[in-house]
């Protein structure tokens, strides 16, 4: 049985002070949350938020991680130095490192197999520009992407594996897919992994939708049957806004 799964991404936002101030808040207000909770601050927050999360139901993620285990690779973190300051999560895939840093399905599908080889769990960024969907393309591109993101994982690896459906064009945009919109996306993403996986993976795999989620707006597209969650940028790096999002049920 699914469960909803509501993730807060700060992208390149907050100080280690202000991330920390955050996080307690969150965590305080969140205590009670029935739904799965991550929040992926900065990489100079992480450890300083990690103790703040200790012993609370909030997961700590992070927003990238390098594709290799150690090395010379200038600039990058790697997957053991996240594990080690108590990471769970990475976000692999997001449109800002596919668009603005040039990642490629292959560079993602190193990354997804390298984390889940060390048991993180991943939130796997799919998802179209404008010009792909105006092209009709909205398919092949999401297809592409889950299948070349997935390469070489198998069913097991599978179940620590989130999808995220972020059209590229509603992502700090304030423009949202509708609810029927983005669920048709989120059946078709879940007949891709039925296709790979067969019925109970699809059955099983949790699905966020993304892109300007903000409290007016989850509790009616989480309503839909194959939305299973949120991945929240903007609206993530204020509890006002974050928290409402949490508890859309409430
Ligand atoms: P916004 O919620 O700011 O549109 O960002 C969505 C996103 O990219 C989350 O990863």
């Amino acid at each position: 049985m699914r469960s909803y799964y509501i993730a807060g991404n700060w992208k390149m936002h907050k100080t280690v002070s202000e991330s920390v101030q955050l996080a307690q808040e969150l965590k305080d207000k969140l205590s009670g949350s029935k739904e799965k909770i991550m929040i992926a601050p900065a990489f100079t927050a992480l450890d300083a938020v990690s103790k703040v999360l200790k012993g609370s139901n909030i997961l700590l993620g992070a927003q990238n991680m390098g594709p290799e285990e150690q090395g010379a690779h200038t600039g990058e973190v790697s997957v053991l130095m996240l594990k080690d300051i108590g990471v769970k999560v990475v976000i692999l895939g997001h449109s800002e490192r596919r668009h603005t840093y040039l990642e490629t399905d292959a560079l993602i599908n190193k990354k997804v197999r390298l984390a889940l080889a060390h048991d993180m769990e991943v939130i796997l960024c799919v998802g179209e520009t404008l010009a792909e969907r105006e092209a009709g393309m909205l398919e092949s591109v999401v297809s592409t992407q889950l299948k070349e993101g997935l390469a070489g994982v198998g069913v097991d690896a599978l179940s620590k594996v989130t999808i995220a459906y972020e059209p590229v064009w509603a992502i700090g945009t304030g423009k949202t897919a509708t609810p029927e919109d983005a669920d048709a996306v989120h059946a078709y993403c879940r007949s891709v992994i039925r296709g790979l996986y067969g019925e109970e993976a699809a059955k099983n795999v949790v699905i966020q939708y993304g892109g300007s989620v903000k409290p007016d707006n989850a509790a009616s597209l989480m309503a839909k049957p194959n939305i299973d969650g949120a991945l929240v940028g903007g609206a993530s790096l204020d509890a006002k806004t974050f928290v409402p999002i949490v508890q859309f049920r409430s």
